[in-house]
């Protein structure tokens, strides 16, 4: 078994309420220097029962001990699909440190944030050499913001044209945020079902002209290029309706394929998936917008221009959907995006594409054959299995526990859900051979316990600071604030 997190000192901690002793205190006031005075009672809080009372060597421990049980790509090898927990370069972060980038507010006027406005004006110019579209926003947060901006530019072109198309086609292999997205800006999500990868007919069957676009996820959600896009694209394009890439999964084409190039319309990219800035905890991201030239009227502003005298932030575009946020961008991971660029250059990129897709092709050439692979394809930057051929009653989920118990992150499971019980595996390119093969050898070990020890993977894990939980009765009745027992 690997080491990691399976023996030794695994340090246990109690709420921050359960450690709390009376009297005690953390903090040491130097003597008053000034008479003492009774604050107004109106602007004193009421006492908070039960509120902790720790010493500081108390609280600097506890914080401590939670932060190891955090547990992240700087730990081990973190398999998600769909989530890309690539390493995050450490220079990236020196490079947001700065303190003319850190230190900056947002609200400095242009004349005064040259050096920003450049930094954001050269990434917005990467991005569109990268993936080939003329225009691009860096303002969204996020992916599915991302997403959000993009299908109301398509709204707004379509009403510029005086077209009232209400439906959205999408098909079964789209991330989750794709319908989503197209339901929040109001438009019917009519699915297609895709035989892994969406055919012409299937296309041309549903599309009518109610139809505003069509959401592709391309690498779709099973890792798998759609090779007919350009069809698709063309007769989306010949019935008057636009195709919304989401392109999170970029980091599968890098320096191979554009997907402006493709005929797609916009197309949202994740910099924390792509370019390595961290993605997790809902933390912050960045989800930049690219669009055809039919589309830059309507960007979100404000757009950055670069003018004779230098760099200006504009907000004077009549056709603009607005602004989608609080100032111009989540600038820190814009930062980190940059820089992770620029070390990387092209043939970086490149390479690092080539090497996410050779992790994902190994790990699929060494588990077929210990679970069931429902696509057969080559996959891209990650691979699918199921728990279809697992025998004794053993599932996806027994699968992930006992691979806590070997030391190993589970893989993203039960998702895509046109995949059942999936186990979706995204290497990364940032990953060995010798960290593949160890990770492979152990789900190869928990495949044979399946058949000869199944209780190994039904009482799993055992090696985990808790053991399963019951994770309905967590959902259903969640337990969100401690009460003195
Ligand atoms: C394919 C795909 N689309 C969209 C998203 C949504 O991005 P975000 O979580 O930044 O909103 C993700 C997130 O990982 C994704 O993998």
């Amino acid at each position: 078994m690997s080491a990691i997190g399976s023996k030794g000192l695994i340090l246990n901690e109690k709420l921050i309420f359960e450690r709390s002793t009376a009297g005690r205190c953390g903090y040491d006031l130097p003597q008053l220097d000034v008479p003492s005075v009774e604050p107004d009672e109106k602007l004193l809080r009421d006492e908070i029962e039960g509120f902790p009372e720790l010493s500081e060597v108390d609280v600097v421990r506890h914080y401590t001990r939670l932060s190891t049980w955090n547990y992240g790509v700087d730990s081990g090898f973190y398999p998600l699909g769909s989530c890309t927990m690539k390493y995050n370069p450490k220079i990236n972060e020196v490079v947001a440190r700065l303190p003319g980038f850190a230190h900056l507010h947002p609200a400095t006027p242009d004349h005064l944030s040259q050096g920003a406005l450049q930094l954001m004006y050269d990434l917005q110019q990467a991005l569109c050499e990268i993936s080939g579209f003329p225009a691009l926003t860096l303002q969204p947060s996020a992916g599915a913001q991302g997403e959000f901006a993009g299908m109301l530019m398509i709204h707004a072109w379509h009403q510029a044209q005086g077209n009232k198309r209400h439906k959205v086609l999408i098909p079964d292999t789209a991330h989750g945020t794709n319908p989503a997205t197209a339901a929040l800006c109001g438009y019917d999500v009519v699915p297609i079902a895709s035989d892994g990868v969406l055919s012409v007919e299937a296309v041309a069957a549903a599309m009518d002209d109610s139809v505003a676009a069509l959401m592709i996820t391309n690498p779709n959600t099973l890792g798998l290029f759609e090779p007919n896009i350009r069809e698709i694209c063309e007769l989306v394009h010949s019935r008057g309706g636009l195709v919304y890439c989401d392109g999170a999964n970029l980091h599968a084409l890098l320096g191979i394929c554009r997907p402006g190039d493709l005929g797609i319309d916009v197309m949202h990219f994740n910099l924390h998936k792509t370019f390595a800035t961290p993605h997790g905890g809902g933390g912050p991201g960045a989800g930049p917008v690219g669009v055809c030239a039919a589309l830059e009227p309507f960007l979100p502003v404000p757009v950055i221009m670069k003018e004779e005298d230098g760099y200006r932030l504009v907000t004077d575009r009549p056709l603009s959907i607005g602004q989608l946020r609080t100032y111009a961008s989540q600038f820190g991971i814009l930062v980190r995006a940059y820089a992770y660029l620029l070390s990387m250059g092209p043939q970086g990129l490149k390479r690092a594409t080539e090497l996410a897709v050779l992790n994902a092709n190994y790990i699929r050439a060494r588990l077929e054959g210990s679970y069931h692979l429902p696509y057969k394809q080559r996959s891209l930057h990650e691979v699918i299995f199921s728990d279809a051929d697992l025998p004794n009653d053993c599932h996806t989920l027994d699968v992930a526990k006992r691979l806590l118990d070997y030391g190993f992150h589970p893989p993203t499971i039960y998702f895509p859900l046109v995949v059942q019980g999936a186990l979706m595996i995204e290497p990364t390119e940032t990953e060995s051979k010798q960290e593949l093969d160890e990770f492979c050898d152990a789900l190869i070990a928990i495949a044979e316990e399946a058949k000869s020890s199944p209780h190994l993977l039904h009482e799993a894990p055992v090696n985990a600071r808790t053991r399963r939980l019951d994770e309905t009765l967590a959902a259903r009745k969640p337990r969100l604030r401690w009460e003195k027992g």
